[in-house]
């Protein structure tokens, strides 16, 4: 296997890593760090209950003999909150993609188990991220996304330039020990890895200004050899003639997890539960192959009925990175599906869909390519939803693998088990 790089429309390595120290004032924040956080929920130890809960499951069974994680995993809130602190809060997310900020004075905004953030390019085009929340009284500051040459605080005026400094705190005549330079947006960990945009809430992981290689950003994100499993000139890889032409959100009554798992089994409810679907995809090709934090399933489609309309091509690519992100690569279409939890039975995923630049004032094939797309969305949230009831029954504790099919999934609760139980 040859090495290749990832592609760097944002010159990743030199520019775009950024991490501010804050002084002692800022640490009392509602920081979801192990270290610093002043949220009663937030402990860095994980109570009996919860590693009970956690230590139910057990990696080091084979997958044959192994049973699946205890329903509690999917339907307590208390393990919610370990997941978001141990494995959302800890490490690189997916939070967007370069195209949305390609600009400089572009942001968006976006939120990550409690955590509200904003991203953006300064005048210069340096990525930045910060915590989207005023110093003053704790609004949130910017919305959706655009661009804008500061943020200036929807409440009382508080005004903040792209760096995070705070450049006008409105009626503050006679306030005493007041010193602007302490009251700047807190920053986040933020970095680009090919096209995604990437964040780190762990304060650890960064402890100075100096940025980091793309390649070990992309160990650290994905495990070793990032680069061949999904760097650009990998079978999946993001490529700059793919553009984005689509955002659709889902909000799905399950948890965040119960979403995974049906991404993860191998395709077998494909034919079960997509009817449509099974009749483009060659299952008997299907292939799965665990790294260290992705996994990958490939299928064969079928050829095209007549020549006509197919978007797979020829073949499907699903590439899952832990914990909660999905790369989807068939025919002349990529899209990423982000998956995030809003409660323990409630998450937000977000389809990005991005297609060959040839193709991207197709209207007619844009459209039905995605209501395509739409039906097989439709028909997993309906199994999603139906699996969460049954997670919630009496009647079901833990279920068992179908070992030739379900070893992606396998791995996923073995490596959210390590995060869990590691500390
Ligand atoms: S809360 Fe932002 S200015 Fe008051
Ligand atoms: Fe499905």
């Amino acid at each position: 296997m040859t090495t290749v790089k990832p592609p760097n429309p944002l010159n990743i390595g030199t520019e775009l890593f950024r991490f501010r120290r804050f002084k002692a004032s800022s640490l009392l924040l509602n920081f979801p760090s192990r270290s610093l956080s002043c949220k009663a929920t937030m402990s860095s130890a994980i109570s009996s209950h919860v590693r009970r809960m956690v230590e139910s499951f057990d990696p080091s069974i084979p997958l044959q003999e192994a049973a699946t994680p205890p329903s509690c995993w999917y339907t307590e809130p208390s393990f919610l909150d370990v997941e978001l602190e141990r494995v959302f809060y800890r490490g690189w997310q997916a939070v967007g993609y370069a195209e949305q900020i390609d600009n400089p004075k572009e942001y968006f905004t976006g939120r990550l188990g409690s955590v509200e953030f904003v991203v953006c390019r300064d005048a210069t085009g340096k990525l930045h991220a910060y915590h989207n929340v005023c110093r003053h009284h704790a609004s949130l500051l910017a919305s959706g996304c655009g661009k804008k040459s500061c943020f200036v605080c929807p409440y009382h005026g508080w005004t903040y330039g792209l760096d995070g400094t705070l450049l006008k705190a409105t009626r503050s005549a006679g306030l005493r020990d007041f010193n602007v330079n302490e009251f700047g947006l807190i920053p986040i960990n933020v970095a680009s890895w090919g096209p995604f945009i990437l964040i780190n809430l762990d304060k650890d992981t960064v402890p100075d200004q100096k940025g980091v290689s793309s390649e070990a950003l992309g160990n650290e994100w994905l495990g070793r050899n990032s680069s061949q499993i999904l760097g650009g000139s990998s079978i999946i890889g993001f490529n700059s003639s793919l553009k984005h032409v689509r955002r659709r959100q889902y909000t799905i009554e399950c948890n965040w997890k119960v979403y995974c798992d049906n991404y993860l089994d191998g395709g077998y409810h494909v034919p079960y539960a997509h009817g449509g679907l099974a009749s483009a995809l060659n299952l008997d090709s299907y292939s799965i192959t665990n790294f260290d934090k992705v996994s990958i399933q490939s299928c064969e489609s079928t050829p095209a009925v007549g020549g006509g309309f197919h978007r797979l091509g020829s073949k499907a690519l699903y590439a899952f990175v832990y914990p909660n992100f999905m790369i989807n690569r068939y025919g002349p279409w990529l899209d990423t599906n982000l998956v995030l939890p809003l409660t323990h039975r409630k998450c937000l995923v977000t389809f990005d869909y991005f297609l060959e630049d040839s193709l991207k004032d197709d209207e007619d094939f844009i459209e039905r390519s995605l209501e395509e797309s739409e039906r097989v969305q439709i028909e997993d949230i309906a199994l999603c939803e139906g699996v969460q009831k049954g997670l919630e029954s009496p009647a079901y504790c833990t279920g068992r693998y179908a070992p030739t099919v379900e070893k992606a999934m396998h791995h996923f609760h073995s490596l959210l088990h390590h995060s869990l139980i590691g500390g």
